[in-house]
């Protein structure tokens, strides 16, 4: 019989409660698949300011929780306790509200970083592992994410090595993100706590930097990312940021295990943000789906012109750049494209302005949007994700089972979860490039588009073959549980 594990999940964003990115879909919902395979798990998060106590109806545990910090001495924090959502998974939230007291995850209004991300997520990662101690949950694996939790790997093979209720947990790090590394001041060393013996180039120090991903790519036990391709792409200095040497040396501990898509909330078969329901063999409605979006979007209603949907961060890692130096020509085509995304500050002038500009064919909207992600997956004839690269990406994913064809730069998990259009058999569910350049990006939104106008026998054979591939949490909870029995073999032998 297989043991069952008790795992602690300690992150900085979980659905629905705070998310920025596809790490709070991860750290959300993974936590309730491994649930359901038996396993006891617990997740940890701050207490951001817009987490509402009432709505989400959580209970304040009746001790304080002392977070040693180093020099800044012990800091007292309040733990409040609820469930995800429609589990029986705990998750505690920490709050300080000198931390976390403010709008925002990780930035100002503005964009900035606060300045004092460093402690605000060592405060996290510190105050974790004195919760586990203080609750009494002893965990057989602490699964982290990212920088702002890496530092944790650290903790538990020095200053928690002999602790009772930790110390013998293996500790597996998922890389979602390897450009943002927690890399600070030296000083922080000070504030660690683990003293500045590691502070060397092995474990914490770079270039000269505290580096928070690297002290946990030397300690954690296991390493994981979210696909093949970008385990293989962080090994190399173009995707590897630095640490790519850092990586290699681990690399027969580093697994690729895809993300899978919650088909709950993404199935155009049920999903109540869109005006019609539809599914492979049937899709009147998402002509249905298409007009609304183009009335939503306020572009001219035609059936007959295809429609680029992106929706995205609109920063760096996603290629909004050199979309940008593409736009000019992509409005030459008789297409419409469809945007929403919120990121770098010059990208919410650009774009609207774009739009003023071109309002037959371009809409964009600034801001977050649930409900209006959904209208472009369901209105969208494409996808478009040009990324710089793509950990795992999960739009690309939701794209395909709207048989929204997903156009995509082969790398990271679009690589591998996007398969390429051959015309000769006609395989494949979408349409990749390589380099990153607009002629790369207009070239094949130019052949994905010159296919819907002239081979709609292969457009239908795409978008079926498309609609017909999930990618499921059930598949990855397994790999990830195969790897946490991976994890505590290797940590106790
Ligand atoms: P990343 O985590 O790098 O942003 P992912 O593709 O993994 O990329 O996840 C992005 C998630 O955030 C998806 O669920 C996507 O639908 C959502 N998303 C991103 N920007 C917006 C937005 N402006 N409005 C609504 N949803 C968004
Ligand atoms: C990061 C990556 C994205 C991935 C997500 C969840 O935000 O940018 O590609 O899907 O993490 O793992």
């Amino acid at each position: 019989m297989k043991k069952r594990l008790k795992v602690l999940f300690v992150a900085s964003e979980a659905v629905p409660f705070a998310k920025e990115g596809g790490l709070g879909d991860v750290v959300g919902t993974l936590p309730r698949f491994l649930k359901r395979l038996g396993h006891d798990v617990r997740v940890v998060i701050p207490r951001y300011y817009k987490i509402d106590r009432d709505f989400y109806k959580l209970q304040l545990l009746p001790y304080s929780l002392g977070v040693p910090m180093g020099i800044i001495g012990t800091l007292w924090a309040g733990v409040y306790e609820g469930k995800l959502p429609n589990s029986e998974v705990p998750i505690n939230f920490i709050e300080f509200e000198q931390y976390f007291g403010r709008d925002g995850l990780y930035n100002d209004t503005n964009g900035q970083g606060f300045l004092d991300n460093d402690n605000r997520f060592v405060f996290l990662s510190r105050g974790a592992i004195e919760l586990a101690r203080m609750i009494g949950f002893a965990p057989d694996i602490i699964h982290v994410h990212d920088w702002q939790t890496a530092i944790i790997p650290v903790y538990i093979n020095t200053i928690y090595k002999q602790d009772e209720t930790v110390g013998k947990a293996a500790t597996v790090l998922t890389i979602h993100n390897m450009q943002h590394q927690g890399d600070f001041y030296a000083g922080l060393m000070d504030v660690l706590g683990v003293g500045w013996e590691h502070f060397n180039f092995l474990e914490l120090e770079a270039f000269n930097k505290v580096n928070l991903l690297k002290g946990g790519i030397y300690h954690a036990t296991l390493l994981t990312t979210v696909s093949k391709t970008y385990a293989q792409e962080i090994q190399t200095p173009y995707y590897g940021y630095r640490l790519e040497g850092v990586v290699r040396e681990r690399a027969k501990d580093l697994y690729g295990i895809l993300n899978g898509v919650d088909y709950e909330e993404w199935n155009p078969e049920t999903d109540k943000y869109i005006v019609a329901n539809y599914s492979h063999d049937n899709l009147e409605g998402k002509l249905l789906c298409k007009s609304d979006l183009q009335e939503t979007m306020g572009l001219p209603k035609r059936q007959d012109v295809p429609i680029i949907g992106l929706v995205s961060r609109l920063v760096y890692q996603k290629g909004i750049d050199v979309f940008a130096e593409a736009i000019h020509r992509l409005l030459g085509l008789d297409i419409q494209i469809v945007m929403l995304g919120t990121g770098e500050p010059w990208t919410h002038f650009f774009f609207p302005d774009m739009a003023n500009k071109h309002p037959q064919k371009f809409a964009c909207k600034i801001g977050y949007n649930n409900s209006l992600a959904h209208k472009i997956e369901a209105g969208a004839d494409f996808f478009l994700m040009p990324s710089r690269f793509e950990p795992c990406g999960l739009n690309q994913m939701y794209s395909l089972r709207y048989g929204t064809l997903p156009i995509v730069r082969a790398t990271g998990g679009l690589n591998d979860t996007v398969e390429n259009f051959n015309e000769d058999t006609l395989e494949g569910t979408g349409f990749k490039f390589y380099d990153l350049t607009a002629d790369a990006i207009f070239n094949t939104v130019g052949w994905a588009v010159h296919t819907y106008y002239n081979n709609k026998n292969a457009m239908d054979t795409l978008i079926k073959r498309a609609m017909q591939k999930r990618f499921t949490w059930e598949d990855s909870a397994k790999l990830y549980e195969d790897c946490y029995y991976k994890a505590v073999k290797a940590k106790r032998g």
